[in-house]
Formats: structure tokens, sequence, C-alpha cells
């Protein structure tokens, strides 16, 4: 890889910027001094260094989102500001996606990442990955709506639902309740809600897989994984 790629990806700014490093000398190969951008380095086995610091190099970034409402879970968009768009232009560098869609009016977990095979395990419907939801329901949610999840709904395009388990956290009015599925349909939290004549008026994703929602992440705030979220999320444990 060229090194002005190579010191792009990993945080120095744009091609230009790094062309104005590589000229005032900060960099070096294997303690030889570079300042041609094209140079050739192997991003595996070359130390290199920004004014003596190590780079260290990679390929794949994983990064939480907390979604804001109004926002569009894809890379871009015609009309609307995406997830990407909240990413600083450094991080856009590795062109990541987000790990499937939350609608625009969702908020809540959102994984955002370059790395494709874990992204298709995440989503493959075959690995029936749990997804949870907090929802806000317009009328009194019931136990016999717990029942008829956990047998599975028929959805308005005739599709039948796996089992999905319902909680229910205050049957008011206004009800609140938890929602674990394992599948990832069109709008499926939303549908299962209508076809018990109800419906959602807030969503927010909880927990996706073993990884769950920093709280701490205000709406439209992202961070990376911890080691111990990226293992955990591999090994899906
Ligand atoms: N189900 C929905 O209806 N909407 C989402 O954004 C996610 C799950």
């Amino acid at each position: 890889m060229r090194i002005d790629k190579l010191l792009s990806h990993t945080g120095f700014g744009s091609r230009k910027d790094v062309k104005i490093l590589l000229k005032s000398k900060a960099v070096e190969v294997n303690g030889e001094t570079v300042r041609d951008p094209k140079f050739h380095v192997d991003e595996k086995t070359d130390e290199v260094a920004v004014s003596g610091e190590p780079v260290v190099y990679r390929d794949f970034i994983y990064l939480m989102m907390n979604k804001p409402q109004g926002v569009i879970s894809a890379t871009e968009d015609r009309f609307d500001q995406t997830v990407i768009d909240l990413l600083t232009e450094d991080e856009q560098r590795f062109e990541p996606f987000p790990v499937g869609r939350l609608d625009k009016d969702t908020e809540g977990l959102l994984l955002i990442t370059n790395d494709g095979k874990l992204a298709h395990e995440l989503l493959s419907p075959k690995k029936h990955v749990d997804k949870t939801y907090y929802a806000r329901i317009d009328r009194p949610v019931t136990e016999e709506d717990i029942q008829a999840f956990k047998q599975g709904v028929t959805l308005d395009d005739g599709y039948e639902t796996k089992p999905a388990q319902l909680c229910i956290l205050n049957s008011a009015e206004e009800s609140e309740i938890e929602l674990t599925i394992t599948e990832g349909k069109f709008h499926q939290v939303k549908r299962m809600f209508e076809s018990v004549n109800k419906r959602v008026v807030f969503l927010k994703r909880l927990s996706m897989g073993t990884l769950e929602l920093d709280e701490t992440l205000e709406l439209g705030e992202y961070r990376e994984l911890t080691e111990d979220e990226l293992t955990k999320l591999k090994q899906r444990k």
C-alpha cells in the first residue's frame, strides 16, 4: 500500500495533508525518512512512525452509534442526512456501512463497520441473532399479545413471524414494552404490532446479539467497540 494511503487511513488527514507531512520529514519507514507519497509499504511488516510515534495500521473499523431520529441508516441518501454523514472524514475513509437498517424514526443501537463478514453473520437469517427493542405502544399491551408474539403472528404480506419474546414494562394507556426478535423483516416491530391492531409510537433498539447500547451515548454520538464487545460479538457468546 502507498504510504500516503496508509497515513490517511490512520488519521493523518487527507492525501494532501499527508503530502505536507511527508515533505516535513516527519515520516519514517523502518527508521528511514520517507518523503515520497508513492512510497510502498507493507502495512503488516514495515514499521511506520510519524514524529517518532509508531503508527498502527488496521483494516477494520467498528463503531456503536446511538442513532437519532431523522437520520437514515444508509451510506448515502439524496434527501436526508445518513448515519455515515455523522462520522468524521477519517472514519469515512474506511468506507463503513450500517449493519442492518433502523427506520428513519427509530433510535438506538446501530453497529457501523466495514467488516462485511461480521455484518453478514449478524444479518444472516440462518444465524437468528436476537435484537431487542424498547417501544411505546398507543394502547394497552396484553397477555394475549405476549402469547400471539410467542406463537408467531401474520404480517400484512402474509409472512408468519418466528417466535418473539414480548415483555410488558407498563401496560398503561400508552404502554411500554421490550420485544426480542430473531429476524429483521422490513418494519418488523411496527408490523407485528399492527397485526394485533396496535401502533408503535416510539421505537429504540437496545441490543443486537451480545452488543448492548451504551446508554451514556447521546443521540447521534458513537464510539469504537471495546475489545471485549468485539470479541464477544464475533464469537456470538
Ligand atoms: N422494526 C421496525 O419496525 N423498525 C425498525 O427500525 C426496526 C425494527
